[in-house]
Formats: C-alpha cells, sequence, structure tokens
C-alpha cells in the first residue's frame, strides 16, 4: 500500500491572495463543497482574523460543508488565535494553523524580534491554539531562508508545546528541488519528536519549481502538501493541487506514495475555481489547460488511435474530462431539474432553484442539448446571492459593417429605474460604456474575455470582466447564448459584486502572507 499523502487545500486562504480574486462569501462556500466532492483532507477556508468577511465564510464553511477538517489561518498573536477558534469551532474537524517566521531576514527587518523572543512566542501561541483543538499546525514563515540549526530549535520547541503538523513553507519560492529535499531530510534527522507529528510543505511558484519542490519533500517522508486549485495563490502562486495529486497518481509506484482525491472531480473544481476568482487557466497549463490532453502531430494521432498509452500517461476521463454529458432537454421539468442538481452535489434554496429553473428553461429553448457545463455555469451566477443593486431589463444593440455600433440598455438600479444609451468601438464597447455611464460608481475595465462553454455552433459563451473601482479590483461572470448579453450580464455582476464589497468594507488588516 502506497503511503497516502494529506492535501490541504489553501485556494480559500493563499490562492485568494491573488490580486483581484477576492470571492464573496457564497462563492466560497460554494467552492468549500466542491474542495469535499474532490476529497481533499483539509481546507484551509481563510485567516478569521484578517476580515469580518473572511470571518464569516469560515464559519459557514465550519458549520456546513462536510468530509474534510476545516482550518484557519492566525498569526502567533492571541487575537487571531480567538478568532480563528470562533470562526472554526463548529466544525467536527478543526484545525488552527499558526505562524512565525524563523529566517533572520524576517526577524530583524519585519518582526523586529529576536529569535528567542519569536521562539517563546511561537511555543506560547501553539499552547494557547492547543486550548482550543487538539489539531494544530505550526509555519515557521520564510523557513527555507532560515539558518537549519534555528529552524529545528524552533521546530522541536512547537511540537513539545503541542504541535500536530509541522509545514515547512518556501514562502517566497527561493529553494530548488534537490535542496528542499535536503531540508526536509534534515529536519527528520534533527528535530527531536518528529516522528510524532506530520511533516508538511507549502511551495510557492516564483521560481516555477512550486510542485517539483513537494515532490522532492514527499520523496524525503512529508506526508501534506499545501496547494491550490489551478495553482494560484500570492504572485506566482503556490504548488497546483491538481499536478501534485497526478503526479503522485501517475507516478506512486516512484513515490510510494498516493493520495484520496477523486481526480474524476478535479476539471470541474479547476472551472469552478477560474470562474470564482476570475483567474483564466493557461490552456498550457499541465492536467487542467485546454491544450492538456490535445494531441496534434499526425504521428501521435497514429499512435493514439493503434493504443492509448503510446502518448497519454493518463486518460482525459482520469481527471473528468470527455464527460460532457447531455443532461436535460426543453421537457425537463423542475423536479427533475432539481434532482439532477442534486446529483451534481449542489444544494439550492427555492429562491435559488427558482431563478436557476427559470434560466435552464431559457436556455432549452434556445439551445439543443444542455450539457452539465451550461448547468454549472448557471447554477454559479445563482447561488452567488449578491445584492441585486444593478438588474438588467432591457437590451439593444446595433451594429454592422457600415454602422457605428451603439446600445440601448435599460436598468433598474436600486429599484428605479433607468435608461441610457451610447455609441462604441464594438457591440461590447458600446455596452460597457453605456452602463458606465449609468452606474453610479465610476469604474475601468481591467480585462474581458470570452470562451464557449461546451461544443457547438449553439454553445453559451461564457464572459468573464474584471473591473477596478474605489481602488477594488473585482470580478464578474455572465453566460448566455448571445455574447452580447452574456458581456452585459457579467459587467453588471462585477458592479454588483462591487456593492457588495462595499457594504462588508469593516477593519481588514493588512495581512498578506
Ligand atoms: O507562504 C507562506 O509562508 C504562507 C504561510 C502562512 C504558510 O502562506
Ligand atoms: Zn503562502
Amino acid at each position: 500500500m502506497p503511503r497516502l499523502i494529506k492535501i490541504f487545500d489553501t485556494t480559500l486562504r493563499d490562492g485568494e491572495q491573488s490580486p483581484g480574486a477576492s470571492m464573496t462569501s457564497d462563492q466560497k462556500l460554494m467552492l468549500a463543497r466542491q474542495l469535499a466532492r474532490l476529497n481533499v483532507d483539509v481546507i484551509e477556508a481563510g485567516f478569521a482574523f484578517s476580515s469580518q468577511s473572511d470571518f464569516e465564510a469560515l464559519q459557514r464553511i465550519a458549520a456546513e460543508v462536510e468530509g474534510p477538517t476545516i482550518c484557519s489561518l492566525a498569526r502567533a498573536k492571541p487575537a487571531d488565535i480567538d478568532r480563528a477558534w470562533e470562526a472554526i469551532k463548529l466544525a467536527p474537524k478543526r484545525r488552527i494553523h499558526t505562524f512565525l517566521s524563523t529566517s533572520d531576514i524576517h526577524l530583524q527587518h519585519q518582526f523586529r524580534l529576536t529569535r528567542d523572543e519569536a521562539l517563546k512566542q511561537s511555543v506560547e501561541m501553539v499552547q494557547k491554539a492547543k486550548g482550543y483543538v487538539e489539531d494544530v499546525e505550526f509555519s515557521p514563515m520564510d523557513a527555507t531562508r532560515s539558518d537549519p540549526t534555528y529552524l529545528y530549535e524552533v521546530l522541536t520547541a512547537v511540537i513539545e508545546a503541542g504541535a500536530t503538523t509541522l509545514n515547512i513553507p518556501d514562502t517566497v519560492g527561493y529553494t530548488h528541488p534537490h535542496e528542499f529535499g535536503a531540508l526536509i531530510r534534515g529536519i527528520r534527522e534533527n528535530v527531536i519528536g518528529i516522528q510524532t507529528v506530520v511533516i508538511s510543505v507549502h511551495c510557492h511558484n516564483d521560481l516555477g519549481v512550486a510542485v517539483a519542490n513537494s515532490l522532492a519533500a514527499v520523496a524525503e517522508g512529508a506526508g501534506q502538501v499545501e496547494c491550490t486549485i489551478n495553482g494560484i495563490g500570492e504572485r506566482a502562486g503556490n504548488a497546483s493541487l491538481e499536478e501534485v495529486v497526478m503526479a503522485l497518481r501517475v507516478r506512486s509506484q516512484l513515490y510510494d506514495a498516493d493520495t484520496g482525491i477523486v481526480t474524476e472531480e478535479i476539471m470541474k473544481t479547476s472551472r469552478l475555481a477560474s470562474k470564482t476568482t476570475g483567474l483564466m487557466v493557461q490552456p498550457n497549463k499541465a492536467i487542467v489547460g485546454a491544450n492538456a490532453f490535445a494531441h496534434t502531430s499526425g504521428i501521435h494521432q497514429d499512435g493514439l488511435l493503434k493504443d492509448g498509452t503510446t502518448y497519454e500517461i493518463m486518460r482525459p476521463q482520469s481527471v473528468g474530462l470527455g464527460q460532457s454529458k447531455m443532461v436535460m432537454g426543453k421537457l425537463s421539468g423542475r423536479h427533475a431539474f432539481r434532482a439532477h442538481l442534486k446529483d451534481m452535489g449542489y444544494m439550492l434554496s427555492d429562491d435559488e432553484l427558482n431563478a436557476a429553473f427559470d434560466r435552464f428553461k431559457h436556455l432549452a429553448g434556445q439551445k439543443k442539448e444542455i450539457f452539465e457545463e451550461d448547468i454549472e455555469a448557471i447554477v454559479s451566477e445563482e447561488v452567488q446571492n449578491l445584492p441585486a443593486s444593478y438588474v438588467l431589463k432591457h437590451l439593444r444593440v446595433e451594429s454592422g459593417t457600415d454602422l457605428t455600433p451603439k446600445a440601448t440598455i435599460e436598468l433598474e438600479i436600486d429599484g428605479t429605474p433607468a435608461k441610457h444609451e451610447e455609441t462604441g468601438d464594438g457591440p461590447v464597447d458600446a455596452v460597457f460604456r453605456t452602463i458606465t455611464k449609468m452606474a453610479t460608481t465610476p469604474s475601468t475595465l481591467i480585462s474581458y474575455s470570452v470562451k464557449a462553454i461546451t461544443g457547438g455552433m449553439d454553445a453559451q459563451g461564457e464572459v468573464t470582466v474584471k473591473i477596478e473601482a474605489d481602488g477594488r479590483t473585482v470580478t464578474g461572470n455572465g453566460a448566455s447564448t448571445d455574447i452580447i448579453i452574456a458581456s452585459a450580464m457579467a459587467y453588471l455582476n462585477a458592479l454588483n459584486t462591487l456593492t457588495y464589497w462595499k457594504s462588508k468594507q469593516t477593519h481588514d488588516v493588512s495581512t498578506t502572507v
């Protein structure tokens, strides 16, 4: 039996630190449910002290998501530990993850602590966390740029204080596989009590080797890998969950290790994470990129037709690809729709279900076949529960080879009808100019992308926009068989998200880790 490596997903915490990737608490809950279906071992669902919205999302996930351990990050400070406990206490399996740097660079220049002071603070905060939960994780931040002797000393002390997982972060993405493997070996050989705890690793991708570093650590005995869906996270991101998991699945004999991940859920999770954060997946990204299983060379295609193993080291089906299932048609009723959503793992309130069903019926009138991906797009928009400040009532666009594109839009803004028209360089530009003129908050478009959700001429187009307003970047999505309508929906969704964040503005602390 291969060793089972725990997968600690930090998409909702480190992943959310990617610029513009803020998620609403409904989006986080939906993604956490999907992570549970993927069968991750631990969900780091946020940093309770950092903001009221993180706290609320953690509380909801702790109360509602079954299966994985739910974890909150906390600096090694009493108020952070108290807040983390308040946020996770309803979870059947819960963990507090506390951290303090061990590198002299951080201790001298950032924290202004001596080594002795930092060690004492780490021990005290592990003890405090232990007063709340059995399961305590400690991270010596910037471990890879720390003096190993001091690192061993801190790790020995926090084990004695009760830490059950020691996470070794490569905070700045500096280390390399052979060096990181040697560090993990050094920890195993020099830290007293290490055999009683789990060694974890948390690698950043600044030099493009986060996954390789994580795998080198597994080879040296690490029992937990921290990672994110699509590899998102601070700066260049974290080790990508799907890459670590598939490397261990495909080369399980080499590592004598595997994970408990239900790999068939990978694509669905990747799509949901990309949609909710607005961070696109590059086409050539391993495992989840659009080209990851596309073979164009004639020689490869010839081989594949003869035998799949010639050029495929894993089957696309094993990550949930190639399974676009035609699920429902225009005759399907509300009951069947609800049952189907349940099968797909979505639990909707009556209001959400009614709104999603209306959209499904409308779509079924426009599109011959409805696939699971179409339903995912509808559902993920309907469960956001955003304030309905901007509601699209009517949209008319004129465009053509000999016309100046013009959009006429009717909105309801906070319940008051409004109508306006503008011209633009193209139909989408005209729509966006009209909406921005009508909106109460000035905003700037940062990025725009459109992709077909499934194949076929009648596929829905899914539009993602990123806009900047009031110093905040937010994402909006819209899906429709008409991409001009999808574009308008996406912009309005972004404006509604902005209204949501404005209503949540509280005591957010500066906590980039
Ligand atoms: O990168 C890092 O060091 C972190 C820690 C909080 C684990 O995210
Ligand atoms: Zn990190």
